[in-house]
């Protein structure tokens, strides 16, 4: 059998990772900026990362939510103090698109509406419900084309109340568009959303899969505009690269046996690996170190000639160069040994571990001045 040819590659095989270095089989070693797109949270093979997933892997690893997970448990207290959401609930999902699903699932249920308002650029994954509300027509196939969705200008406030009506069961929106190139929605457009919903009793849904975790400098990014969302989305970071996705939902949202549900979400390793992660983002201050050195690259980046515009918050970093991304992108990779992400035709995505230190940050401006000029 052969593997379904959908992921253009490059030819590296990493065999081994540690921080923010990962190396090759061929024993190049490279610098990891990207994370395998804004998973790699605490690092690579953080050591207690690693000895709390050994330790559980040699006690339990998976059982199905017919039984007590403790680790559940521990996951939602820690996650609601850490996130500054103590009195929601959590359902826990195996990825981001699944998370989003969930979401606009609920909102539906809780409000008996069908109509989602989501923005332009919108990435929020591939599944039925989740590519529906993404603004990319070449991946949505025809059983996915649905009629309840409208799209409104990403950051625009005008029309809002035309578009979110009480007819709108969800407005589903980023914080900082990724995969859009890294746009930060304004705290104006987060709080007309805000009241929109409130009057119209749609649901207010913040995908946070790529800008949550604390990447902006925040747990999440919705937290510089002072509003609270009735619900969040995570993934990516979670896990630090086990997969676990989970929602974080509103206290005047009500389960019921059987509303939601999955096989894997949950299991004992994915909340192993989720408990650790938040650990160590309290432990080594990564929210603080993310801010430090977001602040300092942003600030570096804008002296660099050949750099358009610098977006983002914390370390969710585009770069807006002048020239097309792609050759930059290689250059980096193959003659600097540096894995970075892009965004359209123009940006170049940063997303690297939120442990990276100022050495790390030297290494990547030196190396991005001297591929622009040459
Ligand atoms: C904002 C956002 N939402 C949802 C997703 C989908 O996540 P997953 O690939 O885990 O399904 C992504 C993935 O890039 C994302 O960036």
């Amino acid at each position: 059998m052969k593997l379904f040819d959908v992921y253009p590659l490059y030819p590296i095989e990493l065999v081994k990772a540690q921080g923010s270095t990962v190396w090759a089989k061929d024993g190049q070693e490279y610098l990891d900026l990207y994370g395998g797109h804004a998973v790699i949270s605490i690092g690579h093979s953080h050591p207690h990362y690693v000895a709390k997933m050994t330790e559980q892997l040699h006690n339990i690893g998976f059982y199905s939510n017919s039984i007590i997970i403790s680790g559940q448990e521990e996951l939602a207290e820690k996650l609601g103090r850490v996130s500054g959401y103590p009195s929601y609930q959590l359902f826990l999902t195996n990825s981001g698109a699944e998370s989003n699903e969930n979401a606009l699932k609920l909102a539906s249920f809780h409000t008996g509406r069908k109509k989602v308002v989501a923005f332009t650029k919108a990435f929020h994954g591939r599944t039925a419900g989740a590519v529906a509300v993404t603004d990319n027509p070449s991946i949505v196939a025809p059983i996915n084309d649905t009629s309840h969705v409208s799209f409104h200008p990403f950051n625009q406030l005008e029309g809002l109340e035309q578009v979110i009506t009480e007819e709108t069961a969800a407005v589903i929106v980023e914080g900082i568009q990724g995969v859009g190139g890294i746009q930060v929605a304004s705290t104006p457009f987060l709080q007309a959303l805000r009241t929109r919903c409130d009057e119209t009793g749609a649901q207010l849904i913040l995908d946070s899969v790529q800008c949550g975790y604390g990447r902006s400098g925040k747990f999440f990014s919705h937290q510089f505009a002072d509003i609270h969302p009735d619900m969040m989305t995570t993934a990516k970071g979670m896990g630090n690269g086990f997969p676990i996705g989970g929602v974080l939902i509103a206290p005047h949202i009500q389960a019921s046996y059987g509303l939601l549900g999955t096989t894997f979400g949950g299991n004992h390793l994915a909340c192993t690996a989720a408990n650790a992660v938040l650990d160590i983002i309290q432990e080594e201050k990564l929210m603080e170190n993310a801010t430090k050195q977001g602040d300092y690259l942003m600030r570096e980046l804008a002296g660099i000639s050949g750099i358009k515009e610098v977006r983002g918050r914390g370390l969710m970093i585009g770069i807006e160069l002048e020239s097309p991304v792609g050759p930059v992108r290689d250059a980096l990779l193959n003659t600097h040994h540096i894995f970075c992400g892009y965004a359209g035709k123009h940006t170049l995505r940063l997303l690297p571990s939120l442990g990276m230190d100022q050495a790390i940050a030297d290494r990547f401006l030196e190396s991005l001045t001297k591929t622009l000029k040459a």
